[in-house]
This record gives C-alpha cells, sequence and structure tokens, in this order.
C-alpha cells in the first residue's frame, strides 16, 4: 500500500520556469522520472544493473548530482526533489538545453554527448519513496543543506529526524554513507545530537579537518554558495551504516 502524503512545508514552485525549462520538465523528465506506484527495483531503472547506486535528497538546483553522476558513469543515481524549478535546473544541466540555445524545441533532447544515462529523478517528497525503495540498495545517502527550521517551535518540520533516519538506515548498504552538510548553527548542533543517539549510525570523523572541509572532489551548491557569501561556515559531516 502506498503511504498517506505527508505535509511538506517547503516551496513547490517559485518564479516562472522560462521556455526551456518548461519545455524540458514536460518532455524530457518523464523519460528519467520514477514512478512511485510500485516496488522499485534499482537495476531495472538502468539499461543494464549499475556498479552501486546513490541518493540525493533535496538537490536544488542539481549541480551536486549533475556533477557527480558525470564523473561516476557506472553507478546509478537517484535525485529527489519537490522544488520543481529546481527540477528544471537538473534537467537544463543534464541536457546543456537553455533560453539562448533553445530555438528549435521540437527536436528530440539528448543528454550532453560527455553524459551517461544514469540518473533517475523523482520530483515530490522523498518519504513518499521510502517505502518503495529496496532494503541495503545505496552506496551513499546525500543530504545537502536541508532546510534548518531553526525555530524550536518547527523542530519536527526537520528532515533529520528519528523516521526518516530509519527509513534511510534500512535503504542504505551496511558499511554506506550518509552525508550530511549544513551551514546553520542549531542545525549542525541538532544533527549531532539526533545522530549520536541513533543507533544505525556512527559518525566518521577522526581531527576536525574531517568535518571543517568537504570531502576530495565535493561539487558546491547553491546553498553551500550562498552560505558563504552571507560568512557562514558549512560543515560536512559523514555518518557510516552500523
Ligand atoms: C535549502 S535547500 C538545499 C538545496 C541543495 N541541496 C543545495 O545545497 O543547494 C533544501 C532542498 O530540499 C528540498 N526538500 C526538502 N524536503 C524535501 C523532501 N521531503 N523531499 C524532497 N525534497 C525536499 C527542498 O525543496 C529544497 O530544494
Amino acid at each position: 500500500m502506498l503511504p498517506d502524503k505527508p505535509k511538506f512545508f517547503g516551496r513547490r514552485k517559485g518564479r516562472t520556469i522560462r521556455k526551456a525549462k518548461s519545455f524540458l520538465l514536460d518532455n524530457f523528465l518523464p523519460r528519467i522520472r520514477i514512478a512511485a506506484d510500485k516496488k522499485i527495483d534499482l537495476n531495472s531503472c538502468f539499461t543494464e544493473p549499475k556498479e552501486g547506486y546513490f541518493l540525493e535528497i533535496g538537490f536544488g538546483d542539481g549541480e551536486h548530482l549533475a556533477a557527480l553522476s558525470q564523473r561516476m558513469p557506472q553507478y546509478g543515481f537517484f535525485g529527489v526533489e519537490v522544488y520543481q524549478n529546481g527540477v528544471a535546473n537538473l534537467l537544463s544541466l543534464m541536457t546543456g538545453l537553455k533560453d539562448g540555445n533553445a530555438e528549435d524545441l521540437t527536436d528530440e533532447i539528448k543528454l550532453l554527448p560527455q553524459r551517461t544515462d544514469n540518473v533517475r529523478v523523482y520530483d515530490d517528497d522523498v518519504r513518499l519513496l521510502f517505502s518503495l525503495l529496496p532494503d541495503s540498495a545505496f552506496d551513499k545517502v546525500y543530504l545537502l543543506f536541508p532546510d534548518p527550521w531553526p525555530k524550536t517551535k518547527h523542530a519536527a518540520r526537520r528532515f533529520i529526524n528519528p523516521d526518516n533516519l530509519r527509513s534511510i538506515a534500512r535503504i542504505l548498504k551496511k558499511g554506506g554513507i550518509l552525508q550530511v552538510a549544513t551551514d546553520h548553527p542549531i542545525y549542525k548542533r541538532w544533527t549531532l545530537e539526533t545522530l549520536h543517539t541513533n543507533p544505525d549510525f556512527i559518525w566518521t570523523a577522526q581531527t576536525s579537518d574531517d568535518w571543517r572541509y568537504p570531502p576530495k572532489d565535493w561539487y558546491e551548491t547553491k546553498y553551500q554558495r550562498k552560505a558563504v557569501r552571507e560568512g557562514r561556515r558549512p560543515v560536512f559531516f559523514e555518518f557510516r551504516r552500523i
């Protein structure tokens, strides 16, 4: 049975989506969209099984997902984002199609030549997807700059909470990684406190450099750039599934 629709407090739509991106949502997204109407077999989402699978929750404008999936064509990537403008931006990064080079939107849209077909997208709330994903399926789950909901009265909206961690623990392989980045002081503390008492994860940091700097080959996200511009220092927490 499909889960009830949970209440979502963020934005689903923003500024008007320009012509090329709107075209991509209508004509390209259906080709890579995950249908959340039955249990999902990750291997059969792609033309051939991949060496492993990654999940990015709340990919925003998709820069990190687009870059990582291009660098690792042998892996399958699942990206989830509720915000339609962000999904459209990811599609633009994957195809190179944007206003300015989109004179002929009737041509069949193709991935950029340097890309393989290794990204699948779910454009709704990831909590609807969790129960359809198999156990021990992912090598790594990324949660980059989640909305901090800093007011105490909104703490229940924070994505890091025992229910979501239980779902992530189930779909991660043993030894798999949950990668969290945040720039918000309250969310930094909240993340460490919540994961410290969680029996399924262990924080991998050995020295402060392990969380003060991003892992090697990191791709900056929009919110990371915004944080740095505004003088906030991001941290990069890596938790291993026990
Ligand atoms: C602060 S933004 C960060 C975006 C991106 N990761 C970055 O670093 O630029 C958080 C994103 O998570 C998405 N999000 C929040 N809750 C979500 C959920 N339950 N399912 C899918 N996406 C979610 C929001 O729509 C938003 O785009």
